[in-house]
């Protein structure tokens, strides 16, 4: 069986078919995944139903697996694998608070965040509950020259909660909050392995920019952002049970959308993969 792959938006992602996860792949079936990953940003599996123990044999094909940072989110006999459920979700005035829901890079303020994410869809409700993806490579080559040049040596302090975050986290303990680290992270990185440049944003951790007055530094993260989020740079994901789905931190920001009946209930397995120190471009 050879797998198929085929692109799912014109810059980013790729579907791939005519694979089972479950199976044991050869050693170049694990260098060509691993090396599509970081092509294509975005690798949709449809059809894998992987549970726990699946994902967790999955999730080793691209690298080392990483503790999840919400630990009240975690499965009690699967350490490395949390879970996104509807039941655990508050209501505000009516609406769902889901956790997510605005472009963001997962653990932005680690000194290593995680090189990927990946969740497996166990329910999915008829409606909504989109994952949406922008292709943050694109959005650096897309900039003009002046201001490529201008922001490559910049830095941002990234920490657990921007003072002008545009969503609210969730709270933690006081001994999870001491554990939560603040770094200064590039505004452009570089791709470890494909070596593309791509705008490093995450607006609800950026505490400006290093540089840089307040107005001024979250003037321009703003502005970056809205440039990023066109939906031009735009995969949007319509899950179905047994997708399995993960996608590079470093080339992708993503987002969850609240907009599905509660009622229905929506329950995703999560993991993520250890990342290296984030590489400047410049
Ligand atoms: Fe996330």
């Amino acid at each position: 069986m050879t797998m198929e792959i085929s692109p799912i938006s014109p810059h980013f992602g790729a579907k791939i078919t005519a694979i089972d996860l479950k199976k044991d792949l050869d050693r170049d079936t694990h260098a060509k995944l691993k090396s599509l990953l970081s092509e294509f940003a975005v690798l949709v599996f449809p059809k894998q139903f992987l549970g726990p123990a699946d994902l967790v044999r999955a999730g080793e094909i691209f690298g080392d697996l990483m503790p999840q940072q919400l630990q009240k989110y975690v499965l009690p006999d699967f350490p490395m694998v949390g879970y996104n459920s509807t039941k655990d979700l508050p209501l505000k005035d009516g609406k769902l608070q889901v956790r997510g829901e605005n472009y963001h890079t997962d653990h932005s303020n680690s000194v290593c965040p995680p090189k990927a994410t990946a969740l497996s869809a166990v329910t999915i409700p008829s409606k909504g509950g989109d994952t949406q993806f922008v292709d943050v490579r694109q959005a650096f080559d897309d900039l003009p020259l002046g201001l490529q040049e201008k922001i490559v040596h910049l830095r941002s302090l990234h920490v657990h909660e921007s003072s002008r975050s545009p969503r609210t986290f969730t709270k933690l303990s006081e001994e999870d909050f001491a554990k939560i680290p603040k770094v200064y992270q590039p505004l452009v990185i570089r791709h470890p392995v494909s070596k593309r440049p791509a705008l490093y944003l995450n607006t609800g951790r950026m505490e400006g920019i290093e540089t840089m007055d307040a107005d001024e530094g979250f003037a321009l993260i703003n502005s970056l952002y809205e440039h990023a989020t066109d939906t031009k740079y735009e995969y949007r994901h319509r899950w179905a049970e047994g997708d399995f789905v993960i996608w590079d931190n470093r080339s992708v920001m993503h987002q969850a959308n609240a907009d599905y009946n509660p009622e229905e209930g929506r329950y995703l397995y999560r993991i993520m993969l250890e990342g290296d120190a984030l590489q400047a471009f410049a």
